[in-house]
């Protein structure tokens, strides 16, 4: 069978707190366009409770996927008859969440005949630069969301290897968590890196866990207790306190990534000579600017690319299950209406999963 000029995606997203679907449109180079783009935040509904609440997520789910993949199939202007296939993610992540996408997967599937694709969240954001940036393989990718802190090496889809990941908090996490104690909101994230501005990196020495340690894994928890106890020992907190406190924890965090990330660009260089060395960064925490400039420096030192696709594609969306769905099913990949949804899921299926999703 000859491979169409053009394939026409729906990617459907509900892991995690985000309903999302969008369209997107691949040619037979690989060009990848996108027709549309909803997102749903839940951060409003999970706000009060200072983190995602499973239950919660999977309700709202329900509530809004079947607007969300309406609304994604009108500002494209495409119909059921008019895709070439329904991806969704399948895992790993909140399982009930996960069962919503794919379930609703599965019926639009049925419904119009259109081949299902189960896609892992993990491969979505791992693909999501080449189609933001046309990046070949094999490229080095660093995952840092809420659920996720992880190197996983590139080789092709479907082609992964893990090269270190977290053994216990998410970095995103460990900001969500570091907020939380000290009653700055959330999500986390961009609230620590607000206060951090205004602070002194240098007041509280907060330590780098597995820093000296060979390896390419991160430990958050650690920290996060070394930051609690430093707020307790201080508290009554002044403004003065938070704001060094987080540039404290975000210094240390900063020093700990770009660490990692050099080490795993020159395990690059060594393992694969000749090969020029690509770095691409996925996942919410790749907005925090201490953090990129870091890469941005570990990425200088090592001679590698650094590649940050938009934010709004680093972050969960349709569109990354879309193009990950659209690369799947130009190698003539698709499932069957039994794939089951995976609450975990690693990307190099040697690797057992770590901590949370890992
Ligand atoms: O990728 P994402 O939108 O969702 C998933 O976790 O799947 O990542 C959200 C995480 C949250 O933990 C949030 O606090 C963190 O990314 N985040 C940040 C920043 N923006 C979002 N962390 C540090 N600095 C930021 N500017
Ligand atoms: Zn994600």
């Amino acid at each position: 069978m000859t491979e169409q000029a053009h394939t026409l995606i729906l990617g459907i997203e509900t892991s995690c707190d985000e309903t999302a679907a969008a369209i997107v449109a691949r040619d037979r180079d690989g060009n990848g366009t996108i027709l549309s783009n909803i997102v749903r935040s839940q951060i409003d509904e999970h706000k009060a409770f200072g983190g995602v609440v499973p239950e919660l997520a999977a309700r709202s789910h329900i509530v809004h996927l079947d607007g969300i993949i309406t609304a994604a199939m009108t500002e494209a202007g495409v119909d059921f008859a008019g895709l070439d296939a329904i991806a969704a993610t399948a895992g790993p992540g909140l399982i009930g969440g996960v069962l919503v996408g794919l379930t609703t997967a599965k019926g639009l599937s049925a419904a119009s005949g259109k081949p299902l694709i189960a896609v892992n969240h993990l491969e979505a954001h791992a693909l999501t630069a080449r189609l933001t940036d046309k990046v070949s393989f094999p490229y080095l990718m660093l995952l840092v969301s809420g659920g996720h802190s992880q190197f996983v090496l590139v080789k092709g889809v479907g082609d992964y290897q893990r090269w270190g990941t977290t053994i216990d908090d998410a970095l995103g996490e460990a900001f969500d968590k570091v907020a939380k104690l000290m009653d700055l909101g959330y999500p986390g994230g961009p609230l620590v890196e607000q206060w951090a501005l205004e602070g002194d990196p240098k007041r509280f020495k907060f330590p780098r866990p597995l820093l000296k340690e060979d390896r390419l894994d991160f430990s958050f928890s650690g920290l996060k207790t070394a930051v609690r106890l430093a707020a307790e020992s201080i508290a009554p907190l002044s403004d003065t306190d938070i704001a060094d406190i987080c540039a404290g924890f975000q210094a240390a965090v900063t020093d700990v990534v770009t660490t990692r990330a050099k080490a795993a660009l020159m395990r690059f260089a060594s393992e694969m000579p000749g090969v020029p060395p690509q770095l691409v960064v996925a996942g919410g925490v790749a907005a925090n600017k201490a953090i990129g400039n870091g890469l941005r420096q570990a990425a200088g030192e090592t001679g590698a690319t650094l590649i940050v696709p938009p934010p709004a594609l680093c972050t969960d969306n349709g569109v990354m299950v879309a193009w990950a769905g659209a690369e799947r099913l130009a190698l003539g990949v698709a499932d069957d209406l039994s794939v089951a949804a995976r609450a975990r899921w690693p990307l190099d299926d040697k690797d057992m999963a770590i901590g949370g999703a890992g």
